[in-house]
């Protein structure tokens, strides 16, 4: 049987909208990874790298969490919207994308890091906080407000 680690419980992600947490690769790289509701039947629960596929932007903020707008979580820089439970953008600069996931399971109310390639190193942000988008905010170009 695949080992798996608690990360919290499903109660948890639904109430606050989102729940981040640090792992590492399967190549050593340390990667933030971000729980979000997912209505779909089977899952209720999904784990996207917090990243957008269109440029190095984070999805989750401090303060802010994720944006999820009608069943999709909305990039900040651009406005690009991923389908929570497919990871799929059909909009936007990132259309055509689909953001990387982490296999999670849910069982009996709790959220388990089942992906055999991360291991779970911490909640919240990672330490590494080299991105180009130090300001963890949509940059002077962006147009958006929540
Ligand atoms: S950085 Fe996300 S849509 Fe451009």
């Amino acid at each position: 049987m695949a080992m798996r680690y608690r990360l919290t419980s499903v109660e948890t992600v639904l109430d606050s909208g989102s729940w981040l947490f640090t792992a590492r690769d399967g190549r050593g790289e340390d990667i933030e990874v971000v729980l979000v509701p997912c209505e779909d039947a089977d899952s209720t629960i999904e784990a996207w790298i917090n990243r957008c596929t269109h440029e190095d932007q984070r999805l989750y903020r401090e303060g802010v969490g994720v944006v999820v707008r009608d069943g999709g979580v909305v990039c900040p820089k651009h406005g690009s919207i991923f389908d929570s439970c497919s990871g799929d953008c059909e909009n936007g600069p990132a259309d055509g994308s689909t953001l990387a996931s982490i296999e999670v399971t849910v069982d009996d109310g709790q959220v388990y890091l089942t992906d055999e390639d991360a291991t779970y190193l911490h909640d919240g942000p990672s330490a590494d906080d080299d991105a180009d988008d130090s300001g963890d905010g949509p940059d002077s170009t962006s147009h958006l407000r929540f």
